[in-house]
């Protein structure tokens, strides 16, 4: 993984206002950034049988991962080779969603694959010359787990997923991520590009304007931000008057689109996904410790992302107005802005 130098912080300015709304720049990150990299779909709590199934619909490209009956795990464009039918409909309903697949059988003419994605059958396709069924098989795409969590690759020449998870290992090594249990999805739609949201997700800069429950739990002057090796890292340390800090485990945002929140009895997974040039789809995944208060969890997940919803919602309003062209980083608050940007610039440069 190519290093971003934080110093060029200092003089920093932010991407340009296309960026936010442009449909070729939109075009050009699906290409970059996620044809390339390592993207999380799903916890293998998901994907626990023979035939259960994930679809995700990543930046445009509708795709699934499914268990099989010898237990591997292993992913596919959503997309039939015949004449583009989906075959479990990951472009409908949603990002991300479980699908039960005990067979893989086109919707439209019902062509139907073999678990290894091979064409195993054409029902009344009738003969045609040079025809060949061992040349159609579903297009594959390259799945890999790191501690139950199912990542995907649409770029079959990109390093392996431990590569790309930089230095998330070594920072969650000593949490007990398989001891929490998964609950369950939750999904909002935003009005705003995606890389407003990661970029508002990567700073403590905005806590005391727009969260104001939130920033009496920690202490804002303590708030750090960390990034490097594919990972922005914030701590938050609680404030004085705080007894059960509700922040008291791992902040971590992972390259390009994901970020853990990790407590004390559990952990909420949120993943950042463009759906077009001006919308975007946060999927929460959320997993919790026996015992956990999960009502009191989800209701402050709720209500810290209603608040970045309505800034975010505002800001690419703004962004779309025409009157901003580019603005300046704080370098004592927006480091993980600048590594986001950088390595989208870079991204889009190698491209
Ligand atoms: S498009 Fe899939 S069978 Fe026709
Ligand atoms: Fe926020």
């Amino acid at each position: 993984m190519t290093e971003v130098d934080l110093a060029g912080l200092a003089r920093a300015e932010t991407l340009e206002a296309s960026a936010y709304h442009d449909p070729s720049a939109f075009q050009a990150e699906r290409q970059a950034v996620f044809a390339r990299e390592w993207v999380l779909v799903a916890h293998e709590a998901e994907l626990a049988r023979p035939g259960d199934g994930v679809a995700e619909q990543l930046a445009g490209w509708p795709l699934f991962v499914r268990r099989g009956r010898d237990g591997e795990l292993r992913a596919f464009h959503d997309v039939c080779r015949h004449r583009a039918g989906p075959i479990v409909g990951a472009a409908e309903g949603g990002v991300s969603r479980r699908c039960a697949t005990p067979r893989l059988r086109c919707r439209y003419h019902g062509w139907i694959y073999d678990e290894q994605g091979r064409l195993e059958a054409t029902p009344g396709f009738g003969p045609a010359e040079g025809f060949e069924p061992a040349r159609l098989g579903l297009e594959p795409v390259r799945v890999a787990t790191w501690r139950g969590f199912v990542f995907v690759c649409l770029d079959a020449e990109a390093p392996p997923l431990g590569h790309a998870l930089g230095r998330l290992p070594g920072l969650a090594e000593r949490l007990p991520l398989e001891r929490f249990e998964l609950h369950g999805r939750a999904q909002h739609t935003l009005r705003c590009n995606w890389k407003a949201y990661v970029e508002n997700y990567l700073e403590g800069y905005h806590i005391p304007y727009i969260h104001p429950r939130l920033h009496r739990e920690v202490d804002v002057k303590g708030y750090e931000v960390d990034a490097s090796d594919g990972v922005v890292t914030h701590h938050a340390p609680p404030s004085a008057r705080v007894t059960e800090p509700v922040y008291d485990g791992l902040w971590a945002w992972l390259w390009p689109n994901v970020a853990f929140n990790v407590y004390g009895d559990g952990l909420s997974v949120e993943r950042m996904l463009p759906l077009s040039p001006t919308e975007m789809r946060i999927d929460y995944l959320f997993l919790f410790a026996e015992g956990a208060d999960r009502e009191a969890a989800l209701a402050m997940c709720h209500e810290v992302t209603d608040e970045d919803r309505r800034i975010c919602e505002a800001v690419q309003l703004n962004l779309e107005a025409g009157v901003y062209r580019t603005g300046r980083l704080s370098p004592r608050h927006e480091a993980g802005v600048f590594y986001f940007q950088s390595k989208v610039r870079e991204s889009l440069a190698r491209a």
